[in-house]
């Protein structure tokens, strides 16, 4: 395998200097060069991870650089670096496709700290753009339950991201499970001594997130008093989760970008920041790159939120994960409600299993807990179902027939189809036939022709009660 390499680009031969001795002592090939176009033809055939770069150079903007680069190289991680940082430059920059912007001269500490955490991302970038197989014989990360192809690779980067140390942004569809994987991140990490602190950004009164967020001491505003310590504050050496980020206020998310950048919290009304050692996982169903897009959610804010992107699946893509939910929820609100459900019949997961769960995992939850409670014991048939699930119940979204080439009755195609249809709910009522008879929405003596007719009267022993 060819070497790792790092590329410095500056016109300033004593940065690169500077730079390349700051990167020697890992383990990776350095290049630098003066010339961002040379630069751009040198590297094409090399595998680059990491790229240092003055954006204010001669012969070629910053932002035309960043995105030739990330053509090339669609892994790399960009840190952008420049004297000038003015507002739109730096926000043209990261949407290129920068993963940092610093400013000149150097603050040392940012820089070593900006550098570790694109390593992180190139690793788990890289890991998303060429997928490795997942472990087999996986169901179960935490509480996160899964195994289809996305759940499983889901564990795998959720392992390395809950190994570093960098900011995650999480988004999908209501329901999803975005808490359970903050939580999951946080429980796998070396934080987890400390605590997991959750704020929902939606739940709380704008003008009272911010005394929330950063704390406030006594007598700073009406109401306010006593001191009170901020959610930041209580994730010291922790995690904090920033539930719905997508509806922060504007002139909040200025502050928390501020947090972000110099990781110390202005209590209103304080004298003095405090330092804090905190861990940011955000998480929002919006659409936060639309919501920047239409200029509802800071861009900027949003490139330091998403260092690490994880996007969940909705349950419709999970396949075989419906199956293996709803027997885990089984087993579980059977056990929380001392019920005896013994599981789901063939036409009862036939339907849930094509169902589009708009409501994710949630609504499935709710959904097998009701049924524990409703049911009690035995199994779950489709009559037990709310009618908002059963309508999607159809023989027809079973395989069609096709029109045989050769000699053909429609009459006796329409007796298999009925006879096949007859034995499936004798089969499932375990030979009840009144029971079968329901099943069909016929009547018990109309079924009993049928039977005759075919000669089937004794296919199934008849367990009638009746
Ligand atoms: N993969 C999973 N395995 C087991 N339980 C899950 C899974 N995903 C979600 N859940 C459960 O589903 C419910 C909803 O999950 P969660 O609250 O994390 O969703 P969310 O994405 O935060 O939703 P919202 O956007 O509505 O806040 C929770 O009770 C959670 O425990
Ligand atoms: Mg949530």
């Amino acid at each position: 395998m060819e070497a790792r390499t790092m590329v410095i680009v500056d016109d300033d031969r004593k940065t690169l200097d500077f730079l390349a001795a700051f990167l020697q002592y890992r383990d990776f090939r350095v290049l630098q060069f003066s010339d961002p176009s040379e630069a751009l033809r040198q590297v094409a055939k090399e595998e680059v991870i990491l790229v240092l770069a003055d954006v204010r150079m001669p012969r070629m903007s910053g932002t035309g650089f960043v995105k030739e680069l990330k053509s090339l190289h669609p892994d790399a991680a960009i840190i952008a670096y420049s004297s000038y940082s003015e507002e739109p430059f730096v926000a043209q920059l990261l949407q290129a496709g920068a993963l940092f912007f610093l400013e000149k001269p150097f603050d040392l500490k940012k820089l070593e700290k900006c550098i570790a955490q694109a390593l992180e991302h190139h690793e788990l970038q890289a890991d998303l753009f060429h997928k490795k197989p997942a472990p087999k014989n996986r169901s179960l990360l935490g509480n996160i339950v899964g195994e289809s192809d996305k759940m499983l690779s889901m564990f795998e980067m959720l392992e390395k991201v809950a190994a570093s140390d960098s900011t995650v942004l999480i988004q999908g569809e209501s329901g999803t499970g975005k808490e359970l994987v903050a939580h999951a991140i946080h429980d796998l990490s070396n934080r987890r001594p400390a605590r997991f602190v959750a704020v929902n950004c939606a739940a709380i009164p704008d003008d009272l997130l911010e005394s929330e967020l950063f704390g406030h001491v006594k007598g700073s505003f009406t109401g306010a008093v006593a001191t009170r310590m901020g959610k930041f504050e209580a994730a010291d050496k922790g995690t904090l989760f920033l539930d719905e980020i997508g509806d922060m206020k504007p002139n909040l998310q200025v502050k928390l970008l501020r947090v972000l950048q110099n990781r110390e919290v202005e209590p209103v009304g304080a004298p003095r920041p405090k330092k804090v050692d905190v861990r940011i996982i955000a998480a929002t169903n919006q659409n936060l790159e639309q919501l920047t897009a239409a200029k509802a959610f800071r861009e900027d804010l949003f490139y330091r939120l998403s260092v690490i992107p994880i996007r969940l699946p909705s349950l419709r893509e999970r396949g075989s994960d419906v199956e293996l939910l709803m027997n885990s929820f089984l087993q579980k609100f059977n056990m929380l409600n001392q019920k005896k459900v013994t599981g789901f019949d063939q036409e009862a997961t036939r339907i849930l299993t094509s169902y589009p769960w708009p409501g994710n995992v949630r609504e499935l939850e709710n959904l097998v807990e009701r049924l524990v409670i409703v049911v009690g014991e035995g199994l779950i048939t489709p009559r037990d179902l709310p009618e908002r699930y059963r309508s999607t119940t159809s023989v027809f979204t079973s395989p069609q027939p096709a029109l045989p080439a050769g000699p053909f009755s429609l009459h006796s195609a329409v007796e298999d189809f009925e006879t096949n249809l007859i034995l499936q709910a004798l089969e499932k009522s375990g030979g009840n036939k009144k029971e079968a008879a329901r099943l069909l929405n016929v009547k018990r003596t109309t079924l009993i022709e049928k039977l005759k007719k075919r000669n089937l009267m004794g296919a199934h022993p008849d367990s009638d009660a009746a």
